[in-house]
């Protein structure tokens, strides 16, 4: 099942470099007719529906649930991971403009996006610790890996991703995130594991260019400190809250 599945481009991907057994029953969801439709014209093995999961929910189960800055642009993602996580048997896999401090945004008038027609989306900056500890509740193996800062983020209320003045991007450690969480029988421990972005970049360049980025490898070495102490910590503990959370 993918969430967000726009014009069918993952499955597209998939199916052309082979990457997917024909077994594989493909479900893809999207609120934008024009993207069912085109999938349905064009991909006609697979399943398309046109749904809008801010107000009905996934209700049937599939082993493996993915999605990619979909549910960013979504009301309330927490509720949204906590349906995925509810609903996948087997493995989920979720990419998401991220933060490591304050509490997740989820507000039009502190962070959204514009269409070029001029409609305005949500813009979520999700808390990582707060998706990982929906994660857990269910899933024994998570897999963090933490891409850096990404998207320019601007001010000007007409920008087409507006951050509100109110939010300090440096502060709140904001970049872009993938956390896959899988179920992995006869393992009793919950373990979270830290992959360097760095490692899954082939060209030579770019792994230069992560290397000289300080806010990459500050944000990554603050990540690497607080997910041991957040695993280890007790329920009454937890935190997210920082002097730059917005309620
Ligand atoms: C930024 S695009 C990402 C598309 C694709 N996953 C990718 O990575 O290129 C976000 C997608 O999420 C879909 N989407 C946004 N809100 C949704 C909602 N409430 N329910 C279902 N799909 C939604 C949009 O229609 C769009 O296709």
């Amino acid at each position: 099942m993918e969430i967000g599945s726009a014009a069918g481009g993952a499955y597209d991907f998939l199916t052309r470099s082979n990457l997917m057994s024909k077994e594989i029953e493909y479900t893809g969801l999207d609120i934008s007719e024009k993207g069912i439709n085109y999938c349905k014209e064009n991909f006609k093995n697979a399943n398309w529906i046109k749904q809008d999961l801010t107000i009905k929910k996934i209700d049937k189960k599939y082993d493996y649930i993915f999605e990619r800055i979909a549910v960013h642009h979504m009301k309330d993602p927490l509720k949204i991971f906590e349906n995925m996580r509810d609903m996948t048997n087997k493995s989920l896999s979720t990419s998401f403009v991220s933060c490591m401090n304050g509490d997740t945004i989820s507000n039009l008038n502190l962070a959204r996006y514009r269409h070029d027609k001029g409609e305005y989306v949500y813009f979520n900056i999700i808390n990582i610790f707060e998706v990982l500890e929906i994660l857990l509740s269910k899933f024994n193996f998570i897999q963090v890996w933490y891409g850096g800062p990404h998207e320019k983020l601007f001010n000007d209320s007409t920008a087409h991703q507006y951050v509100s003045p109110e939010i300090n991007p440096h502060n709140r450690r904001i970049g872009r995130t993938t956390l896959t969480a899988t179920i992995i029988e006869n393992f009793d421990e919950k373990k979270i594991y830290i992959l360097n972005k760095n490692s899954s970049v082939k060209s030579l360049v770019k792994k230069i260019l992560f290397h000289f980025n300080e806010k990459y490898r500050d944000d990554l070495s603050f990540l690497e400190n607080k997910i041991p102490k957040f695993l280890d910590r007790s329920k009454d503990q937890v935190t997210y809250n920082s002097p730059y959370a917005h309620k």
